[in-house]
């Protein structure tokens, strides 16, 4: 035997040991790239006495995505009689504050948000509160204001409330090319029927109160980088509009709007936000949604009355956060929950 083969003997339990090392780490990798690959989560070490958590902020999907609602071609809206008007209507409903914000170029009536910041991408997102309903379910009974309501009418809702300012005559250039493009949205819904998707996701109750004290630990991890630590955002640097849209303070919406309902709030933050999230892919916990609408809705923002909201006050969501109610159940426990009770006081 030669000195070389010698050695190469010598070698050869470590030369086998690093052959086996390496065939095993090429394993676990392709077991994990498996897992992630099907979607599986690999099974957790789970250390005694500590609780998995259950509210993996990595949950799956909020909805199915089969059957979910989705917005007609835009590419196709040029074949409809009505073309300019749809397309003057979805400009209007992105770049709102251009036309009629503060500096609007057709009128000031609104505080410089834009329905899309709250309706994404021009109303088309499922579970990004899209219109894919606005057209099959108006004019509809609301226990709001107690009357049939037309789109119109909804449409102006949000431009007192939301964007905190003035209404739009139905006649107007604006209103009517709203309708349009909402109408066209919704082209292929039957009447009566809510599309999978339209709408805000509805968050599954907390069997505690929302903590604005938690939320505001959330904010300032998930939300601060686009909406400031004052909660102002960024606006644009021509004043058109806001880049972060502000989300509490004297810019932001009002009291009598639909996100200063908790449910509201946390549905459309969960599923949407921080900004990238979808439905399909959610960052926040259900707590965190919670908690963190219940900080930003207990900030400063503008008050105004609507007097003649809720005509018959039983008819209020268990979330309308102003009393008086039709039960016992008091002002804060209605804005903050825990709501479970008052639902199923509700139902009966
Ligand atoms: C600050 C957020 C916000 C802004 C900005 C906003 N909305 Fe809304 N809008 C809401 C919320 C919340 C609802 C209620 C959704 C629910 O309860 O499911 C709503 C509901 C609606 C609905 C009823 C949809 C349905 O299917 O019942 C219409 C129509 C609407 N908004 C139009 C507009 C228009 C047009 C603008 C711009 C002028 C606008 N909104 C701006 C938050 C906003
Ligand atoms: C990466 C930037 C970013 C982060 C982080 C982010 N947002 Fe937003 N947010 C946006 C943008 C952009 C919009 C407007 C969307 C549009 O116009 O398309 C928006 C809109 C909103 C709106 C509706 C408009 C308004 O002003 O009321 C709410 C409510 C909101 N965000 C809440 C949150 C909360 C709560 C968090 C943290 C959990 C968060 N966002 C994190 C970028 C962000």
């Amino acid at each position: 035997m030669n000195q070389t083969t010698n050695s190469l003997f010598r070698l050869f339990p470590l030369i086998m040991g690093l052959l086996v090392s390496a065939i095993l780490l090429v394993g676990v990798i392709a077991g994990l790239l498996y897992f992630d690959y099907a979607g599986i989560e690999p099974p957790k070490m789970q250390l005694a006495g500590v609780p998995a958590t259950l509210d993996s902020p990595k949950s799956k999907a909020l909805m199915d995505p089969v059957g979910m609602w989705q917005a007609p071609d835009w590419t196709s809206v040029d074949s409809e009689s009505n073309a300019d008007e749809i397309k003057y209507g979805r400009e209007l409903i992105a770049n709102t504050s251009e036309y009629l914000g503060p500096q609007g170029k057709v009128r000031k009536i609104s505080n410089g948000l834009n329905c899309q910041n709250c309706h994404l991408q021009a109303g088309t997102v499922p579970l990004g509160n899209n219109y894919s309903a606005a057209k099959s379910t108006y004019p509809k009974v609301r226990g709001r204001s107690g009357n049939s309501e037309d789109i119109q009418l909804r449409i102006n809702g949000c431009f007192q409330r939301s964007l905190n300012g003035e209404v739009l005559a139905d006649d107007s250039k604006e209103m009517i090319a709203m309708v349009a493009y909402m109408n066209w949205l919704g082209k292929e819904v039957a009447k009566g029927e809510k599309p999978k998707g339209a709408g805000i996701y509805e968050v599954p109750l907390l069997d505690r109160a929302a903590d604005p004290i938690r939320g505001k630990t959330i904010y300032e991890r998930q939300c601060v980088t686009c909406h400031m630590i004052d909660g102002q955002g960024v606006m644009k640097t021509d004043g058109t509009g806001y880049t972060y849209p502000p989300l509490w303070g004297e810019h932001s919406y009002n009291q009598g709007a639909g996100l200063f309902r908790m449910s509201r709030f946390a549905g459309y933050v969960k599923a949407n936000m921080p900004f990238g999230a979808t439905y399909e892919n959610p960052i926040l916990s259900d707590e965190e949604a919670w908690d963190v609408a219940a900080y930003v809705n207990s900030l400063d923002r503008p008050k105004r009355d609507f007097p003649n909201d809720w005509p018959d006050i039983s008819k209020k969501p268990i979330d309308h956060p102003f009393g008086p109610y039709s039960d016992e159940f008091s002002e804060q426990q209605h804005k903050f929950g825990p709501f479970q009770a008052i639902k199923e006081a509700a139902s009966k």
